[in-house]
């Protein structure tokens, strides 16, 4: 028997330290509530293949298309094959997902499960609970398992208790984590050490890295910097997804309302994603296409926002099928089963994250990494919506596996310099996408201060110009120069600064546009670029970093500040 720390508590995070529970001791720490990620914000559902005109094949077919050639075809298979099985260790665990009226015997699936449609899957295979709450009730019941573990005396759970540095041993091997609490007390930053036989990351995203995102406060990316700065291979972090339809004021309004039927339209109140020259699947084309358009769109019309019109749904199904969405419509000011919505896209999904297999191994001995932190490969360039949920589930759930088999399994190898140009030809994703360490000496220590105090959120208004939904190397160059002398000035630009020269430097290098990377400078998508890039710090020092100002005057973003409610600078 071990201990076993996981940092972090949405689904990837609680759903390892259950399985790791059974063996180990395992102590979670969270740094706010328990229930604060992106989790419990999940609207849309879960995908699977579980319908009888489904398959694990057609399901992994409609991920790598939607990856645009850059997901592990390995990866995407054994995702859609787990699935199934992981949805019904779900029901077990108490989740239950809405179902079918029984006269709807052809849409209905095992257990009578409803589905939902969503962009860019070519059959509706979307499971959901609570019409539009999936993520809350999963997390309710993971949370309820993860009590239940509490009274057996293996899992200790701590709140409100921010991971600050990730701690290897003389060995190599990580052996604790140091935390510090997140609410001040008397202003100084006090850390305890956790000694630990492996460490699994479960930080969640780093949409708070841009100024408009759908993200929670908590998704600052700390994994990812954690990772790194422990010496682990980050990748891919230069696609970025932006969700298409966010509540101009804030707040998501769900792919799946458009898989109802729901349609976009500009200021003058016509549909502006159909016809010649657009994706055949209009609204339903995959999102970084609908993000695009809206983006162009809102160009054409001075800024304005475009427009979500739900009305044909009828007032029933916007308030039975969406309550979610519903109370949130209608409490910034809409009745939307009378008058369409105003839309903006905003920062949504990290496809990038820390390089891991899919039992969540970094390239650093007893360290982890699972869900939204780690990347497996099976997004690629542009994630399939509604896999999320599930990868973060089948990941989580072989971590907390592999773990209770095995307290110490070897790392993954770290990705080579070599830049062999085999088997890079193949677009449609059907063969294995080589990853390659990058040689780029400007991100050789992306934590390297500089002398110019910067604020976090001004890093953000910097990356959601420079790096948002159309780039251009110009203006992320202008920001990679400005950012390699930049200090950050709090707890939140500690986080920011590394991440968003990391990301600037990653798009710098793909010179080409794929999935949601998208240059004006390179619009096409250069077949010899198939290949994910890696990066990883050459010297591991530093343990300390996130305790950088801590507790300074770093306010958490609101989420009302999310989206502008009249412009939005794209
Ligand atoms: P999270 O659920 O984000 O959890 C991260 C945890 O880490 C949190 O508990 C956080 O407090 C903690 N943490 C962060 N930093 C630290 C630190 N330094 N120390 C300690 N703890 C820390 N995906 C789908 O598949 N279907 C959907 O319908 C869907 N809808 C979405 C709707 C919204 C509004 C959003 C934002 C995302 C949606 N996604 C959806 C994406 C999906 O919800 C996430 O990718 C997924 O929930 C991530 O799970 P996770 O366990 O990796 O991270
Ligand atoms: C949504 O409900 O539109 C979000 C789904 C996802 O991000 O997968």
């Amino acid at each position: 028997m071990g201990h076993v720390v996981v940092i972090g508590s949405g689904i990837a995070g609680l759903i390892s330290a259950l399985r790791a529970a059974r063996v180990h001791d395992v102590t979670l720490v969270t740094k706010a509530e328990l229930t604060a990620g992106s989790t419990a914000w999940a609207q849309g559902g879960i995908a699977a293949a579980v319908f009888a005109d489904d398959s694990p094949e057609l399901h992994t077919r409609d991920t790598l298309a939607a990856g645009a050639g850059l997901s592990d075809p390995e990866a995407v298979r054994l995702m859609a094959r787990e699935g199934a099985a992981r949805l019904h260790d779900l029901v077990a665990l108490g989740v239950e997902f809405d179902t079918a009226a029984s006269d709807e015997s052809d849409t209905r699936g095992p257990l009578g499960w409803a589905r939902g449609l969503e962009a860019a899957h070519s059959v509706a295979r979307v499971l959901h609970a609570g019409g539009d709450a999936t993520g809350r009730i999963i997390e309710h019941a993971l949370a309820t398992a993860l009590d239940e573990a509490r009274s057996s005396g293996r899992m200790l759970v701590r709140e409100h208790t921010t991971a600050v540095a990730i701690v290897r041993g003389s060995d190599e091997r990580v052996c604790a984590v140091d935390v510090a609490p997140s609410i001040p007390r008397d202003g100084a930053v006090v850390t305890e050490r956790l000694d630990a036989d492996a460490v699994v990351i479960a930080t969640g995203g780093n949409g708070q890295l841009y100024r408009h995102t759908t993200n929670p406060p908590v998704a600052t990316g700390d994994g990812v910097i954690l990772g790194y700065a422990a010496g682990a291979a980050v990748v891919d972090l230069e696609f970025v997804q932006f969700h298409p339809t966010v509540l101009a004021g804030g707040g998501l309004v769900s792919e799946a309302v458009r898989g109802e039927g729901a349609v976009l339209l500009n200021a003058a109140g016509r549909r502006f994603l159909t016809g010649a020259g657009h994706d055949p699947r209009g609204e339903l084309a995959p999102r970084d296409v609908v993000a695009r358009a809206i983006a162009a769109q809102m160009r054409e019309q001075g800024g304005a926002p475009v427009l979500l019109d739900a009305t044909s749904l009828g007032e029933r199904t916007l308030r039975e099928r969406f309550p979610t969405i519903d109370r949130l419509v209608r409490s910034a000011g809409y009745d939307w089963t009378r008058e369409p919505v105003p839309v903006t896209p905003a920062a949504h999904y990290a496809m990038g994250g820390l390089l891991t297999d899919m039992s969540g191994r970094t390239t650093v001995p007893g360290l982890f990494a699972v869900g939204e932190t780690g990347s497996t490969g099976v997004h690629g360039a542009n994630r399939l919506a509604s896999n999320s949920l599930l990868e973060a589930l089948v990941v989580g759930w072989r971590a907390g596996d592999l773990l209770a088999a095995d307290v110490a399994p070897s790392p993954l190898p770290t990705p080579s310099l070599s830049t062999t140009q085999d088997k890079r030809d193949d677009e449609a994703g059907a063969v294995e996408v080589p990853t390659v360490l990058s040689e780029a000496p400007g991100a050789s220590d992306a934590l390297a201060d500089g002398a110019t105090p910067v604020a976090g959120e001004y890093v953000r208004d910097r990356a959601w110009d420079a790096l948002g939904l159309l780039r251009d190397g110009v203006t992320m160059g202008d920001l990679a120069r400005e950012l390699a002398d930049a200090q950050p000035a709090d707890a939140l630009a500690a986080r920011l600064v590394p991440l968003a020269r990391l990301t600037a430097e990653a798009a710098l290098a793909r010179r080409e546009s794929r999935g949601a990377h998208a240059r004006t400078d390179y619009p096409a998508t250069d077949p010899r670029q198939r290949w994910r890039r890696a990066w990883a710090r050459r010297v591991v020092a530093s343990p300390e970093l996130l305790t950088h100002d801590l507790h300074s005057d770093h306010r958490e973003p609101a989420l009302a500040a999310a989206v502008p409610t009249r412009e939005v600078k794209i």
